[in-house]
């Protein structure tokens, strides 16, 4: 279905051709002065130059050419030249009845459907997910679903970090604590047990401690980087126990991502690509990409273009190990050996918008990215506490993310239980999926790139922007629809024009679904969903603060407002599912 812009488009640039106009010049927009009309067109101004005419004149005769048109109930010239422009409430209906007949809404998929993949985890195993995980996952989730949606072959990939010094750090505290074990014995050629050495409780307290020896003393954090480097070369003792550290803290990071209605397609990890290196550094220096610079393997990245110095990307260090970047290049080679993707989309800080860059641009020279292969970073800001400094718990620690899903949802718990009587059972998962919307909202609603504030109050406020304001005017709509279910009446088909102000506002609100979502898909920008999805519950509320729709006596009336709230709560529905949250029945 075409959007309702390029309906009215369209209309516009017809009047313009029939008065003697290049059609170009009709361009429309909606209306920046909602006081004065729906959409505009400011065409008349543009096209005052080339046709040596006032531009009100144009506008005029624009207007004229308009006057058979079903479309508006108000097409007028005003000074200096603008075109303004009223929709018919008849042609508007007639639109949304398309609306709700057409799959998505009218929405138009993609013709050509792409693979995406989308990498937007990163936790590191044996450590808990924190709050800095937090962002990626809501921000990639949605962007995964959004990809979806348009009818594109969107994956999600997790990419565990497993490679790295923490795991070297964990086996350093294991064996300091309990050097007997098999793993450790290097002479041991027997199997090594089933279960593993330590719980999960254990393991997440293991890593924090090895972590601060390290600091405190040179001679572990060298033990800890040795540790790291058998395990690479294949210990089989070392491996032994990182499989168990795997099989103990997979399940609970996944659980993690289960909390947050976050999930991921493929359970990836950074030591699956591993086996690529050799030959892919090997194949760089062939080509001729790579050289030894001071002992390090590096590929120049700078372009000509730069308006700062780009450092070269370093593939190897000097003694030969990989590192971060060595990774991620690896990871492009094999998801374009596998899967062949159209987009790789990277959601991380944006403080890592260099290692990005370096990266992509390396995989570009070294003919490891396709050339058509679009690589995309997608940079988030900080959320950060009340002082406007990142995010801390009270004694200036990093917050587990169970930790603040647990306060989001006491809090939640108690506002909903504040002020009547819930059963304990369904108050306590209702607190879940507001909380939820709380959290998730709070940070989509923001443009990703910006920094934002973390603030439990307005954020688990049912006023204002926030996720419970969006569910509370969902389940107002769910009440209204089931009490008008129980008169057993039957809604219509039949969409009347609108009678009033905000009935019209309501059905405009209404008609923008495709354009948000085309355009959240184009930008990789939840934000603008939930732009549109706060428009359209204040549009709402203010079409139902206004009618007394259960109460209303003409029945056509009345059947038409509720197929009018079907189609808002479809939508506010779709939409929210995008966000990835869910509304409740009651709350
Ligand atoms: N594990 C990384 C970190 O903690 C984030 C991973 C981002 N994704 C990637 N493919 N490099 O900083």
């Amino acid at each position: 279905m075409k959007k309702i812009l390029e309906l009215i488009a369209e209309e516009v640039a017809g009047a313009f051709e029939k008065a003697g106009y290049d059609s170009s010049c009709a361009r429309v927009t909606l209306s920046n002065r909602p006081d004065l009309c729906e959409y505009q067109c400011n065409g008349a101004l543009a096209a005052a130059k080339t046709y040596r005419k006032a531009p009100v004149l144009i506008a005029g005769d624009c207007v004229k050419a308009l006057a058979g048109s079903r479309m508006f109930a108000k097409a007028e010239a005003a000074a200096p030249g603008f075109i303004n422009l009223d929709l018919d409430p008849a042609w508007l209906a007639g639109y949304l009845k398309e609306m709700r007949q057409a799959a998505k809404y009218g929405l138009e998929e993609a013709k050509e459907p792409e693979t995406i993949i989308i990498d937007y985890g990163g936790p590191n195993v044996a450590k808990p997910l924190h709050v800095g995980h937090l962002r990626p996952a809501i921000i990639g989730e949605s962007i995964k679903r959004i990809g979806k949606y348009m009818g594109h072959h969107a994956i999600g990939d997790v990419h565990l970090g497993d490679w790295g010094l923490q795991i070297g750090l964990i086996i350093t505290e294991l064996k300091r604590r309990q050097p007997n074990l098999p793993y450790f014995d290097e002479h041991y050629r027997g199997e090594y047990p089933k279960e593993p050495p330590f719980t999960i409780g254990e393991l997440e307290e293991l890593y924090p401690a090895a972590s601060a020896y390290s600091k405190e003393d040179p001679a572990y954090r060298e033990e800890a980087l040795l540790a790291t480097h058998q395990l690479q070369q294949g210990n089989r003792g070392y491996r032994a126990l990182w499989q168990h550290i795997l099989n103990v803290s997979i399940p609970d990071i996944k659980r993690n991502y289960d909390d947050l209605n976050v999930s991921f397609e493929l359970w990836k990890k950074e030591s699956d690509v591993d086996p690529y290196i050799p030959r892919m550094v090997e194949d760089m220096k062939e080509k001729g990409v790579a050289y030894l610079d001071d002992g390090a393997l590096i590929v120049d990245v700078k372009e000509e273009t730069d308006a700062k110095e780009i450092p070269p990307c370093i593939v190897l260090k000097s003694d030969g190990s990989a590192l971060y970047a060595t990774t991620d290049i690896a990871t492009i080679l094999e998801r374009e050996k596998l899967y062949r993707p159209d987009q790789i989309i990277y959601v991380a800080d944006k403080r890592q918008e260099l290692h990005f860059t370096q990266v992509f641009r390396c995989c570009k020279k070294a003919g490891i990215a396709d050339e058509r292969t679009k690589l995309r970073f997608v940079g988030f800001g900080t959320m950060n506490g009340r002082d406007g400094k990142p995010f801390k718990t009270r004694d200036g620690g990093v917050m587990q993310l169970k930790t603040m899903i647990s306060n989001i949802n006491e809090e939640m718990y108690r506002k909903i239980t504040e002020n009547h009587e819930v059963a304990e059972e369904e108050a306590r998962e209702t607190a879940r999926i507001v909380g939820l919307s709380a959290l998730k909202y709070g940070d989509l609603s923001n443009q990703a790139s910006k920094d934002y504030i973390f603030d439990l109050d307005r954020f688990t406020s049912f006023e204002g922007n926030t996720g419970p304001y969006i569910l509370y005017t969902i389940v107002r709509i769910k009440s209204i629809l089931s009490r008008y279910g129980e008169t057993g009446s039957e809604a219509s088909e039949e969409l009347l024009p609108a009678s009033g102000a905000s009935e019209k506002s309501l059905m405009l609100a209404l008609t923008q679904f495709s354009q948000a979502v085309e355009t959240a898909y184009e930008e990789n920008a939840p934000h603008k969903i939930c732009a549109f999805i706060y428009d359209l519950a204040n549009a709402f509320n203010r079409f139902y603060h206004e009618n007394r729709i259960l109460g209303e006596t003409d029945p056509k009336k009345q059947a038409s407002w509720i197929a009018l709230l079907r189609l808002t709560k479809g939508i506010l529905e779709t939409c929210i599912d995008l966000l990835g949250f869910e509304a409740p029945e009651r709350m």
